[in-house]
């Protein structure tokens, strides 16, 4: 196991509980990716990567699903949140599944980013393994070409977050396309924007009654147009490659 694998556990068992309070900005600012998850894995036999405690599930419609977690935390909070589904414990590097038992694999928010290079390309040879001819596979990570990211990066991608200090390994364009080499790649795109605190938005919510969820995703929906606009491409804090198995 990965020196990195363990510092995530201890941030995960640590924040399961309340790991949609804590993300909670990150999560208003995934609009496009949820509309991509859509767009790929509705009808499929899925497998979430990395799939946390299972909130992908609200949000789009497979045929079927299997999510997989290292995290045991993690995976309480998925059962419980959704008792019918099926998730195991695992390691995204070594995957518990024949060849070819799925036609998705999406592994989101950067989970990735949890791996050193050997260890992504590892997930990656797995999820080719995995995935049927024609198959459809999301993966994510943070994007090192993001200014919003250039503070972590000057850091050595050292990262502070609920008192667990831990590495994480983000990529760029270039790199994750590289990653990929084996898929055909459909899209790569940047995408959330919630580098804009949130907290003056919920002080006027308050003040007009209004909800700020809605607000802030609106905000983000608009800061996502950023991707048409070739400057501004790659401001999105989180890179996805959207690919299908070649
Ligand atoms: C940023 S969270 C993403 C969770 C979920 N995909 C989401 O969108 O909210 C990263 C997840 O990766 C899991 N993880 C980290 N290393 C792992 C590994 N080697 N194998 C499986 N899961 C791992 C963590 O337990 C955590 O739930």
């Amino acid at each position: 196991m990965y020196r990195e694998t363990v510092q995530s556990e201890k941030l995960y068992s640590r924040v399961a509980r309340r790991y949609d309070e804590v993300f909670e900005r990150a999560m208003l600012s995934e609009a496009r990716l949820t509309q991509l998850a859509r767009q790929t894995m509705d009808d499929r036999r899925v497998l979430d990567l990395a799939c946390g405690n299972g909130r992908w599930l609200d949000r789009f419609s497979p045929e079927s699903y299997v999510g997989l977690d290292l995290n045991a935390r993690m995976l309480d909070e998925a059962r419980r949140r959704h008792p019918r589904a099926t998730f195991l414990r695992g390691d995204m590097t070594a995957l518990p599944f024949p060849d070819a038992s799925f036609d998705g694999v999406m592994s989101m928010f950067g989970a990735m980013g949890h791996l050193p290079p050997d260890g992504q390309r590892r997930m990656v040879d797995e999820i080719h393994r995995v995935l049927a001819p024609d198959g459809m596979a999301i993966l994510t990570n943070g994007n090192m070409w993001s200014p919003f990211n250039l503070p972590t990066t000057l850091l050595g991608n050292r990262v502070r977050l609920e008192g667990v200090r831990f590495r994480v390994f983000s990529s760029n364009p270039s790199r994750l396309a590289l990653l990929v080499d084996r898929f055909r790649v459909l899209r790569l795109e940047s995408y959330d924007y919630s580098y804009i605190p949130i907290l003056p938005l919920k002080f006027l919510s308050c003040l007009l009654g209004h909800d700020y969820r809605s607000g802030y995703e609106r905000l983000m929906e608009i800061l996502g147009f950023c991707r048409y606009i070739p400057r501004l491409r790659w401001f999105g804090k989180q890179l996805v490659a959207v690919c299908q198995k070649a």
